[in-house]
């Protein structure tokens, strides 16, 4: 196996208005996170991915780019993001940042300007500007937020937005836009940043002709056929472009695809060597925790993967789904995202949850953690409609509509909120619950029971024990899955509803929760996940 660091790192998402506030105004910042990265470090992850910190209106979250080499006031400064970098090298920390090119914010200065001077201005060029057929849109595209996918401007054209209308998508024909986004890719690169997650990746070539869909109304991401706007073969040439610059720079700079692509195979293809490094595997997070799905799974993504010769990913929770301490309480079919997420038991919640947490960290590849999930937070299922931001709420049709819920500022400490998310008294962009007291780092920290310390104990055990790319399926009972990696290491989980009574196949080194029985045959509880030597 190659020894490449990200071909099994363990990479941490820090949502950054959501993971620590140093100014009090409410929203996390740059700082905060820079004041934050020894508690990454003693957590024991290779990396961090940041979301957008980039100026932006905030119409989405700052998924709406207005520039692309500002930091947002809100967030801090560049040298913030400087400091940031370094701060986290020395720590052995690796930096990832996330790069929007998909479409920008309506206030970004070409938009404007395409705004500006009117139709048929080579400056429309950058972004998709059309007549409308009459009073309608030019074709039939919904957007992924809800409602038509085209906004009309007061000139009467129309421009197109996959997502929010303060987002308008990029013409990726258009050569200015290319040439744009390699000297954006070199501005974070020169600055030191050790990657990208590419936002959209599936979406940046349209057909030709914008032609409409017919009869979907909505989008489907996991369950897409060909389709006119996503997962066009032309955006292959555009990471091959961008998979050189990346090499020009020293240490393994790499790059991981949000693609939403029909098949794992089609995900591949982002990830073959000339191309991006890796891959979300959202087929993944959408499997049901059931053993015969979750084994065909892993074996369909190694599988599709190892074709092209590029490590899996495994992701269980992210910033755009249901947190998993309640998603995989809930059937999934048909709601890849889990995004009408209801009250679960939490105690049966977050057994599941760490079951299934410890088996993500024992396969193969490299597993991406959300803020949070190391605390066991779950989806904040009741925040009133007044103070949820997500814009695809406010636009009610849309299909991510709830998630505020994952959102939710970290708990650092102390027995009222914000819980050191900012200084004491200092507001909260969204209100953290009365029972996140119990939750939080320094509630967590020490307490050999905490989720905290398992997922501690799990990446330093990972790091030590986990080192081949090969994974073993051994007989298991029904309900169960069992697996070695490599020689020495074997994680069972027990799935099914009853317990489960084995002999230990070796020196337990790790559970996700309490297993009863004797040292001769112990028993498994229902939902629980346990790594052995053997
Ligand atoms: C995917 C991001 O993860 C999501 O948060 C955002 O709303 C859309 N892309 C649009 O940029």
């Amino acid at each position: 196996m190659s020894d490449s660091w990200w071909r099994s790192a363990v990479i941490y998402q820090v949502y950054p208005r959501s993971f620590a506030d140093a100014n009090g105004d409410g929203v996390g910042d740059l700082p905060g996170i820079r004041s934050r990265l020894p508690y990454l470090r003693d957590l024991g992850v290779d990396a961090v991915w940041l979301s957008p910190f980039y100026l932006s209106p905030q119409a989405d979250a700052g998924y709406d780019v207005a520039d692309y080499r500002v930091v947002d006031p809100l967030f801090g400064t560049v040298d913030d993001a400087r400091g940031l970098v370094t701060d986290a090298h020395e720590l052995g920390l690796r930096v990832i940042v996330d790069l929007v090119p998909n479409h920008s914010s309506d206030q970004h200065e070409w938009f404007k300007q395409a705004l500006r001077e009117g139709p048929g201005s080579p400056l429309r060029e950058r972004y998709h500007f059309r007549d409308g057929r009459g009073d309608l849109p030019p074709n039939d595209w919904p957007s992924i937020f809800g409602g038509p996918a085209w906004t009309r401007v007061p000139d009467g054209q129309w421009y197109l937005h996959l997502f929010a209308p303060e987002q308008p998508d990029f013409n990726w024909d258009h050569p200015a836009v290319a040439d744009e986004f390699r000297t954006i890719l070199r501005f974070w690169l020169d600055l030191g940043v050790d990657g990208f997650r590419i936002d959209v990746a599936h979406g940046l070539v349209k057909e030709a002709g914008l032609p409409d869909l017919g009869h979907q109304t909505e989008w489907h991401l996991l369950d897409v056929g060909e389709s006119p706007c996503f997962d066009r073969d032309g955006v292959h040439e555009i990471y091959r472009s961008w998979r050189r610059i990346l090499d020009e720079y020293p240490g393994e700079r790499i790059a991981v695809a949000e693609a939403w692509a029909p098949t794992l195979d089609r995900v591949a293809d982002y990830v073959r060597p000339d191309e991006l490094h890796q891959a979300f595997n959202f087929s993944y997070l959408a499997t049901p925790w059931e053993p015969a799905a979750q084994r065909a799974m892993i074996d369909a993504s190694l599988a599709a993967m190892s074709r092209v010769g590029a490590p899996t990913t495994w992701t269980l929770s992210n910033h755009d789904v249901v947190r998993h301490t309640n998603r995989l309480m809930q059937d999934l079919s048909g709601d890849v995202a889990g995004r009408r997420s209801t009250e679960v038991d939490p105690v049966a919640g977050l057994r599941r949850a760490r079951a299934a947490s410890l088996l993500l960290l024992a396969l193969p590849g490299s597993a991406y953690l959300y803020q949070g999930e190391e605390l066991g937070l779950p989806e904040v299922v009741d925040l009133p409609p007044e103070v949820r931001q997500d814009p695809a709420f406010h636009r009610a049709t849309g299909q991510d509509g709830y998630r505020d819920g994952c959102r939710v500022p970290l708990p650092w400490s102390g027995s009222t909120a914000p819980y050191g998310f900012g200084p004491d008294g200092a507001p909260c962009w969204l209100p953290q619950p009365d029972s996140w007291a119990a939750l939080s780092v320094e509630a967590q920290d020490g307490d050999p029971g905490s989720t905290l310390t398992m997922y501690r104990d799990a990446l330093a055990l990972r790091r030590k024990l986990l080192t081949g790319d090969t994974l073993t399926w051994r007989d298991a009972p029904a309900g169960m899955l069992i697996l070695d990696r490599g020689p020495g290491f074997r994680c069972t989980v027990n799935m099914g509803a009853a317990p489960v009574r084995l002999t230990p196949p070796g020196e337990l080194l790790l559970a996700s929760g309490e297993i009863g029985g004797t040292p001769d045959e112990i028993e498994l509880p229902p939902d629980t996940t346990v790594w052995w030597q053997i």
